[in-house]
């Protein structure tokens, strides 16, 4: 079969396409047609090396972690799924396993029935931005319409899912986009936009009960003059100090930083299905075929893109 891999830490020069042995299923594992895969930010910073500590160094590697397609074996003990369902799912091991090729072999566990209204790359987009969003959700908290909720960088998939989990939730949310995506994000459910293009979403005078960074480029030091009394700020994007360090810096603050690690948990996807099912819409701006998945990263990693970029594997 053919699959995207790579033999060295860089740029997209790196991404080659090989020809590999298709995956051998375990008992508890379901073998998947690959027909499309989602881009993830965390795709490339793995390929950059960035997460050489959790990625390890070992070569070749595989790329992309959230993919859909169809059930073309299973293994003797799965019973969720049968051969010919139509499917979208997630590796185990983001850091270790890649999706981005012809055949998947993952545990039953982390592929669900893919929603009949969506197609393929949209169910492929799901996995990592919509559980991360449900988590941030969580994290957040009950929301009345009285609650102020900034989402700093919501053009993107995660912003996508989180602008209409909060409209659904009540919440009386700001996002901050670039000027191209403001109409976007106000169709998402934001009650007012920033354009971080022309002002500085800093500077307002405004202050909020949650603050989300999804640019990485706010942190949770600049977020504070944002920030209320017994606020959160919800970081999915931590360095590792901050992992360490925040549950004994929070003690001492009512501003919390709130680390967030996302894991695509069943019961969480299907909080999400029943989104999708009730409407909720999952842009893919993007799709391009899987011979030009280097052009897809090129494109992806530019930023830009509204919602999701997408590659159409078959
Ligand atoms: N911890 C976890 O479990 C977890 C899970 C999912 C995602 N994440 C991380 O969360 C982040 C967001 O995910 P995503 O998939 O939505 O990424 P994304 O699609 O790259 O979205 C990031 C958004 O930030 C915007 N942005 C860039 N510069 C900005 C600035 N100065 N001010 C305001 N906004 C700015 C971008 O807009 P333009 O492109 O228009 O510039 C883009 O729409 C990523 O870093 C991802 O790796 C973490």
């Amino acid at each position: 079969m053919k699959a995207i891999t790579y033999k060295a830490f860089g740029g997209t020069d790196v991404l080659e396409i090989t020809d590999e042995p298709q995956p051998v299923i375990q008992a508890d594992q379901v073998l998947v047609h690959v027909k499309a895969v989602a881009i993830n930010p965390l795709d490339w910073k793995i390929r950059k090396g960035e997460m050489k500590l959790m990625s390890g160094s070992r070569f070749p590697k595989h790329t992309g972690t959230d993919f859909a397609g169809i059930v073309v074996a299973i293994g003797s003990s799965v019973t969720s799924v049968k051969e010919g369902d139509a499917v979208f799912g997630t590796v185990k091991n983001n850091m270790k396993e890649g999706v981005l090729g012809e055949y998947v072999a993952v545990p039953s566990t982390l592929v669900w029935k893919k929603p009949v209204a969506i197609n393929f790359v949209q169910a492929a987009s799901i996995p990592t931005v919509g559980a991360a969003a449900v988590m941030a959700l969580q994290k957040i908290g009950k929301t009345t319409t009285q609650s102020r909720v900034l989402v700093n960088g919501a053009a993107g998939g995660f912003g996508m899912f989180l602008l209409q989990l909060l409209k659904r939730n009540g919440a009386n949310t700001t996002a901050v986009a670039a000027t191209h995506a403001l109409s976007t994000v106000k169709q998402w459910g934001a009650n007012s936009v920033v354009d971080y293009t022309k002002e500085n979403v800093l500077t307002k005078g405004i202050t909020y009960d949650a603050v989300v960074d999804l640019s990485g480029k706010m942190g949770y030091k600049k977020a504070q003059q944002l920030m209320n009394v017994n606020s959160v700020f919800i970081d999915p994007i931590p360095n590792p100090v901050d992992i360490l360090l925040t549950p004994i810096k929070n003690l001492f603050s009512s501003k919390k930083h709130v680390v967030l690690l996302s894991t695509p948990a069943r019961e969480t996807i299907d909080f999400l299905v029943k989104a999708i099912n009730d409407g909720l819409d999952i842009e893919v701006s993007n799709v391009f075929p899987f011979a030009q998945s280097k052009e897809a990263y090129d494109y992806a990693e530019k930023g830009g893109y509204i919602g999701k970029v997408a590659i159409d594997v078959n």
